[in-house]
Formats: C-alpha cells, sequence, structure tokens
C-alpha cells in the first residue's frame, strides 16, 4: 500500500529495508476491520501479549494465556503468580486443561501443556484477548476481558465437540495466587510457605493469606459451573516434581477436594462434562479482586464475610451479563479511538493511528514503566518524567483521568521546584529510595500541563491548589507549581550557564555526576563527591527552552500578563546559550562532563554525536531560523540513521567510562549505548517537519513503525502491533532486534509525531491547527477530530504535492485566514477542506 519511491535519497533506505523484510516467518496478521492483531501460531519468538483492565484491575495475557493480574499495585496487590525469566517461558499463572475420558489431555492456549493443536489463533483486541484451538475435534474458544469498572476478570470458555461420537470431557482450571507482595512473594519461603490461607464455598475458592491481620482484602476464583471436584494446593496439584505442563490432578482426571495451608496455594475447579455431537458448551471463570470494611471483614471468626462479593459473583457468571461486559467494552474503546481518527494512503499509519498507538498509550498511561513481562512490576512506580510524557498521547482520550494524574504528579514536586523521579500507585507518594535531583523531571510537568490546557482550554487546573511533597499546608495553585518547575533549573546552572544535569536527564544513563567503580551501586542514585556543581545538559537546556516557551503561552491565556515576556526572554537567554555552548559546529552538544570535557562532540573519540539535543533544542525552536537545524539534521541523517531507526549516538562507548556511568555500561548497540531508542525517534520526525521535511519525517516513522516492521517479525521478534522500547543498533549483534515492548515513553511521542506533526492537526490554546507535513507523493487524506465540543471533518488535498504549505483553509464552505480552526463547542461536525500548496 505504500506509495511509489521517490528519488529522494533517503527513502532508498527504507526500501532496501522493505526488500529484506520479505520473506520471513508469518506469525499472524492485523484485522483491520475487527481492530485486532491475529496471531496465527503460539510460538511466537517472544510472548506477544495484550492487556486487560483499564483502571484499578489490570492483567497482562500472553497469546498462550499467560500473564499476572494485579490490583492498582503490581507490587503490593499482585493477585496471581508470575515467574520471570522462566524455563520454559510464560508459563504458570493462569491455565486451562481439556482432558478426554483416554487420558489425553492438553490446554487449549497451548500454554503449559504445548500439545500440538490442530488450529490455533489467538485475537488480542483493545481490552480483550480471543484464543482459539481445536485438538481432537474438540473445538475451544476462550475470551479474556475485564468488565469496565469492574475488579475482576472473566474467561469465557465455550467448547464444541465436533466428532461424530459423543465425548466426555474434563476441564480444569488453575490460578496460582501470589501472596499479594510480589517481592516477599519471590524471597521470603521460610515465612510464605506457612501464611497460605484459603476457603471454599459454593465451588467458589476465596484466596485470604494475610486476611486475618492486616489486609481487607482477598481474591477468588469463581465457576459458572457446578463442580466435580477441586485443587488449593499447588503440590497436590502438580505432583511430586512435575511442572505445569503435566499436573497429576490433570494426568489422572482427579482432583484432591482439600484446603490446603500454608506451601503454595491454588485454585482449580474440576469440570466435568459430557458433549454430544455438534454440542457446544459455555463455562465463565471469574478471577477477581474484592475489600472488605474494615469492621465487616469477617462473618464469622476466621470467615471471610462474602455478602458483596457473592453478588458481582453472581452477576458476571451470567452470560448474558458477561456478554453486555465486552459489548460496552467494544463501544468504549470505539469511543476512545474515535476522537482521532484518520484515513491516509498507508495502511500502517491507519492502523497505528487509529487503533493500536493510542490503545498502548492508554497502558502506559495506566501503568507507567511498572509491569510488563520486561518491567517486573516491583521496582518502578509511576515515573514523574514517564508520566508526564505518557500524558501527552493520552489526554484528548480521557482527559478528566488525565487531570486527575497530573494533580498527583504536583503533589509529588519538592517545594524547590524539583520532582521525587518516581511515585507510589498506591500512596501516591514520592519514593524516598530513589530521591529526587533528575533535573530534567520537572520541566515535563509545564509540557503535559501545557497539553492539557490546549486539549481542554480548562484553565481552572491552573488555580488548583495542590501541596508540594505530599504535605499538608504547603498548597500552591498549580500555576505556581510550573513557576517553581522553570524556577528549578534556572537556580542550577553550571559554569556555561546551561542547566546541570544532576543524577541524569532524560537519558537515565548517562551519569555524569556518578564514578561507580562498585558492583551494584545504582547508577541513578549513586552520586560521588561532585556535589553535581559543573556537569551541564544541552538536553535541559532545550527542554527548558521549550517548556519556558509554553509556559509563556500559558501565561498569556491565563491572564499572567507580567510573566509572559519573562518566560520568553528566559528562553531566549537559554537558547542564546545553546548556539554559544551548545553547538558544536554540525550538531548540537549533548553534555560538558564533571571536568568540563565535552559530549557529545566531534572532539570525542566515542559518542561524538547523540539523538536528544538534536530533536529537543529544534523542537524547541533553536537553530530553526539561522540554517543549524538543518545542519544538525542531516548529521542525524548521516551519522545516526540507519535502516532499523534512528541510534541513540555514535560512535557506541565501547568500554566502562567512569565520568559517564551506566551509559558505557552496556554492549555497544544495546540500550543507552547506541540502540534504536525508539522513544527520542520521534523528536527527530518532529524536528524533520518543523523544517518541512515530510519525506524524511516519515521515512523515520516507517522505520520504526511496528506494524511496517510485521514482515520482519523473525528479525524484530518483539509484538509487531505496539512500540517496543529499543530496536537493537547496528553495533549490536542483534541489528534490528527489539526488546521491552509496551512500557515506553515511545508509545506518545510517535502519536503526537504521526498525528500532530506529519498529519498536523493539533490542539492549541484557541482553536485546532491544521498544518501537515506528508510524504510528497500523497495526494491527501482525511482526519476526523472531536475537539472542545465539535466533530471536525478535516480533508487533506495534496494536488501540487508539496511535503507541507497551507494554500487555503475552507470551514463550512468559508475560506479561513490562517490555519487556525476556530473553537465551535457546539456538538455539530464542521466540514474543513484543506489545500496544501505554495501560496501565490
Ligand atoms: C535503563 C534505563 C532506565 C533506568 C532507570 C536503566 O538500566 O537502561 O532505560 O531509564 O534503568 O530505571
Ligand atoms: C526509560 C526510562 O523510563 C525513561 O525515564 C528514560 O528517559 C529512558 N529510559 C532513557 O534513559
Amino acid at each position: 500500500m505504500r506509495n511509489k519511491a521517490t528519488n529522494s535519497g533517503e527513502l532508498r533506505m527504507y526500501n532496501s529495508l522493505k526488500q529484506n523484510r520479505s520473506g520471513g516467518k508469518s506469525y499472524g496478521h492485523f484485522d483491520d476491520e475487527t481492530k485486532e492483531y491475529v496471531i496465527s501460531r503460539p510460538d511466537t519468538p517472544t510472548p506477544w501479549i495484550n492487556y486487560l483492565g483499564e483502571k484499578d484491575y489490570l492483567a497482562m495475557i500472553s497469546n498462550t494465556g499467560g500473564g499476572y493480574s494485579f490490583y492498582r499495585d503490581p507490587r503490593q496487590r499482585r493477585v496471581i503468580r508470575y515467574r520471570y525469566n522462566a524455563v520454559p517461558a510464560d508459563n504458570g499463572g493462569r491455565a486451562l486443561y481439556l482432558r478426554l475420558s483416554d487420558g489425553d489431555f492438553w490446554s487449549p492456549t497451548w500454554q503449559p501443556v504445548r500439545k500440538e493443536l490442530q488450529a490455533y489463533e489467538c485475537c488480542h483486541g483493545a481490552g480483550y484477548t480471543r484464543i482459539r484451538s481445536v485438538h481432537r475435534g474438540v473445538e475451544a474458544e476462550v475470551t479474556y476481558f475485564v468488565p469496565l469498572g469492574q475488579t475482576l476478570e472473566v474467561w469465557r470458555v465455550t467448547l464444541h465437540n465436533t466428532n461424530d461420537a459423543p465425548l466426555e470431557l474434563q476441564v480444569f482450571s488453575l490460578v496460582e495466587f501470589c501472596l499479594w507482595n510480589a517481592l516477599d512473594d519471590m524471597t521470603n519461603f521460610q515465612r510464605n510457605y506457612n501464611t497460605g490461607e484459603l476457603e471454599v464455598e459454593d465451588g467458589v475458592i476465596y484466596h485470604k493469606t494475610e486476611y486475618r491481620e492486616r489486609r481487607n482484602h482477598f481474591a477468588y476464583f469463581a465457576c459458572s459451573e457446578p463442580v466435580a471436584g477441586f485443587d488449593t494446593s499447588r503440590d497436590a496439584f502438580l505432583g511430586p516434581y512435575r511442572g505445569f505442563d503435566c499436573p497429576l490432578v490433570v494426568q489422572e482426571g482427579k482432583s484432591n477436594n482439600f484446603v490446603t495451608h500454608g506451601w503454595a496455594p491454588i485454585g482449580s475447579h474440576q469440570i466435568k462434562l459430557t458433549l454430544a455431537p455438534d454440542e457446544s458448551h459455555e463455562i465463565i471463570f471469574l478471577l477477581g479482586y474484592a475489600e472488605n470494611q474494615q469492621d465487616k471483614k469477617f462473618s464469622a471468626p476466621g470467615v471471610i464475610n462474602k455478602s458483596n462479593v457473592k453478588r458481582t459473583i453472581r452477576q458476571y457468571l451470567d452470560p448474558a451479563k458477561a456478554d453486555a461486559a465486552l459489548e460496552a467494552l467494544r463501544k468504549y474503546w470505539d469511543e476512545l479511538f474515535s476522537i482521532y481518527s484518520a484515513q491516509t494512503p498507508d495502511k500502517h499509519v491507519n492502523r497505528m493511528v487509529n487503533v493500536w498507538n493510542p490503545y498502548q498509550c492508554t497502558v502506559t498511561f495506566n501503568l507507567s514503566r511498572s509491569a510488563s513481562f520486561y518491567e517486573s512490576g516491583i521496582s518502578r512506580g509511576i515515573g514523574f518524567r514517564d508520566t508526564n510524557q505518557d500524558l501527552l498521547g493520552y489526554i484528548h482520550m480521557l482527559p478528566a483521568r488525565a487531570r486527575e494524574r497530573i494533580l498527583d504528579l504536583a503533589a509529588t514536586q519538592l517545594p524547590n521546584g524539583g520532582a521525587y523521579h518516581q511515585y507510589d500507585p498506591l500512596t501516591k507518594r514520592g519514593n524516598a529510595d530513589v530521591g529526587g535531583g533528575f533535573n530534567d523531571d520537572p520541566q515535563w510537568l509545564v509540557l503535559s500541563v501545557a497539553a492539557y490546557l490546549k486539549e481542554t482550554g480548562d484553565y481552572s487546573i491552573l488555580d488548583e491548589s495542590v501541596v508540594y511533597d505530599n504535605k499538608p499546608g504547603t498548597e500552591q495553585p498549580i500555576y505556581d507549581h510550573l513557576k517553581r518547575a522553570l524556577q528549578y533549573t534556572l537556580d542550577r546552572l553550571g559554569p556555561h550557564r546551561l542547566p546541570l544535569i544532576g543524577h541524569a536527564d532524560w537519558n537515565d544513563c548517562l551519569n555524569l555526576n556518578c564514578f561507580s567503580a562498585t558492583p551494584g551501586e545504582s547508577f541513578q542514585t549513586h552520586m560521588d563527591t561532585t556535589a553535581g556543581t559543573t556537569a551541564e545538559s544541552v538536553f535541559i537546556a532545550g527542554l527548558f527552552t521549550l517548556a519556558a516557551k509554553e509556559m509563556s503561552a500559558i501565561a498569556e491565556c491565563s491572564g499572567h500578563q507580567d510573566d509572559v515576556a519573562y518566560y520568553l526572554s528566559q528562553a531566549d537567554q537559554m537558547a542564546q546559550r545553546v548556539m554559544e555552548h551548545g553547538w558544536d559546529g554540525e550538531w548540537f552538544l549533548r553534555a560538558y562532563d564533571h571536568f568540563g570535557t565535552k559530549i557529545g562532540s566531534k572532539e570525542c573519540n566515542e559518542g561524538r554525536i547523540f539523538i536528544e539535543p538534536q530533536g529537543i533544542c529544534i523542537m524547541a525552536g533553536i537553530g530553526v531560523d539561522n540554517g543549524r537545524a538543518v545542519q544538525a539534521l542531516d548529521s542525524v541523517q548521516k551519522h545516526l540513521a540507519t535502516e532499523h531507526g534512528i541510534v541513540l549516538n555514535q560512535p557506541a562507548y565501547t568500554r566502562y567510562y567512569l565520568n559517564l556511568g551506566e551509559i558505557s555500561s552496556y554492549p555497544p548497540g544495546y540500550k543507552e549505548n547506541a540502540s534504536v531508542f525508539c522513544h527520542t525517534n520521534p523528536w527527530i520526525m518532529i524536528s524533520e517537519a518543523i523544517l518541512g521535511r515530510g519525506d524524511r519525517a516519515f521515512d523515520y516513522y516507517m522505520r520504526i513503525c511496528p506494524s511496517a516492521r510485521e514482515p520482519i517479525s523473525n528479525i524484530h521478534r518483539c509484538e509487531p502491533y505496539i512500540y517496543a522500547q529499543t530496536i537493537a543498533g547496528r553495533d549490536a549483534p542483534t541489528f534490528g532486534e527489539a526488546k521491552n515492548s509496551w512500557l515506553t515513553g515511545t508509545a506518545a511521542w510517535n502519536l503526537v509525531a504521526i498525528t500532530q506533526w506529519i498529519l498536523g492537526v493539533r490542539a492549541d490554546h484557541d482553536g485546532l491547527i491544521v498544518d501537515p507535513c506528508i510524504p510528497k507523493e500523497w495526494s491527501g487524506f482525511k482526519v476526523t477530530r472531536r475537539f472542545r465540543g465539535a466533530t471536525y471533518v478535516i480533508e487533506v488535498k495534496n494536488p501540487s504535492h508539496v511535503c507541507k504549505g497551507v494554500k487555503q483553509v475552507t470551514v463550512d464552505g468559508k475560506i479561513l485566514d490562517g490555519k487556525l480552526l476556530p473553537i465551535f463547542g457546539d456538538n455539530k461536525m464542521h466540514q474543513v477542506s484543506v489545500l496544501l500548496g505554495t501560496k501565490a
């Protein structure tokens, strides 16, 4: 579907990649109609997962039914157990087994038994996953989802006998309970093997470890079918020295029916069915989390009060209710996806913009960097810089939740304007172990608030009174929080009057004050005796410039007239300093280290050029008027662009440098040391769009676009429907291989790049800007955007095949002066025609 190649040099790289991309093994395809990704074989290169739940109860589910679930906090409230780094990968947690009377048994989701199936298919959709399989003429379909607003997951199982003869079929369910605190669960066995407690009542298995003391929550595992038996002890279920692939109970077809004490509590139901030829049968399993009021915990000494939860269980075991809940979920997502939708000549853009990219943005918003198949859910709370950036891809969908999150973030800001690097999602308090001192952190708050204001026009958020460091009595309006955020940088300038870097800036691994020679020390928090008073970041200078400009616009729109010029002048002064001390001749410098030595300079042997300052400085407008931006981006293309995306730095560091820290701990081509760190690529796309070079912007977009990389899944290896944090760079032996999928700022920034800068439809304080920068071969495209209470149907035509330049805009038939669409707020639809070209 992609348009014909032009003669522009940069497209050549993409095209040669496209050729290399053919012939790879296929693991599935996009179904654009149903908005699903359909996986056609279970043995994907890595588990290809999905997320269920949209707020409090969240679950991961892999293409073979693996993963785990938790309530709000994956560390403190983990419902089922998960073993990272397990062999074979991704087993345990939850499972289903089917067994015929001759003893043959299998998993309808392939894992954990891994018996070869006659047919297999997994469809990941927004908020649900459906796995279908066939073995011995038994068609099985399992749909997993979390109903909106509920704290439970539904497994809806349909079994169909396609044989000519009746079948005696047994079904065994399995969940392995985590003893709530996931870290304790994997470390403190001398205690944990004694604490496990359960109850079984009417076929429902209740997990109540620690309920007797300080917890008021429990989990339950219910089933719509009368149970023939049950198991609660993992050891009894599996049998000695056996794995999940061959449990004794399933092999023998006989449950143990006892309630265990201590060791490893599980929940397993045994169900016996007889299916006539062509008969189908449906079973619903519910795994849920419930809380009781402190004074109503028990119905009898030691016995959980189940009155509330029984009602919920009854409701969702009803197939009609489960159907309605799934339907409601579909509507919910369709509604969110329809806020910004696009029809372009490129199928990859369409499916990423209309479904998968905003979908990933909701996941990163919910989870920050806490729980994925790469993030263990243990150590990383809600990141300050991460979440403020995640918000950029989320605000247009659920602005009320975004507002709440912004207030939570601001409440963890420190009185000096700095910020805790992370906060705990349960207590919403800053994480003291990691602390603050990541000197870019506060600036991101200015950007997220600016984006919120532009989207909603809700300036009342600026007057919201919010504490500092969660301390009552310190309340100040959000506007003050933003001022302090900017002041934080101004109070911390180094020898060139560029911002001091602190522990690190956006690049967590450029640790210029760390000097760690002891294994195991955290590069992020260890600080040598430097006191951090010399190492400076050009990246923060660019970020500050951008934030100060946003602040000036905020001041203007919110009646803080005095601040308008002040912040503009601060932005100008910082930009000036970047020009003077942050320019290396052909690109922007990265930093000055503790000794005042340049980093990211032609004077360096390794790490001569970095991507981050090129992107952020140009986004801040630095060098746009004097040719330096063009030069910097040409240098990016020359030194950093590869067929698999733009790498972070070149040349990669080949050894450990005490004065640089973690960046040089990674082997060349991985992570912050010269991988394609995907988060940064959209900054270059945006910068190219600012300069009007639509072919390049789009070419960069395609290089890392998951959907466009689908044909090389055997190289890329991660899910082709969502972004991964990194793609191994050209210095790595595994060039092109993605890692750390799902929880990455890449999601938000790519959505911003494609929707706001390439397609060019972006919210501003006083309207909706339309200013596309597209490949010139495109003849046009269409965007439908709901914005501040009206729907804009925008048709862009490009008859003279330019990349950028709005020649004329008409709104509802009338010619508009400029490219800012007015705010209608009238609940109506407005037809916008945009003609690209050069003005006469
Ligand atoms: C990773 C970074 C991450 C940092 C903080 C490092 O090991 O390479 O990407 O930001 O840890 O957790
Ligand atoms: C991942 C972290 O979550 C993010 O905060 C950081 O900016 C990048 N790594 C780069 O180091």
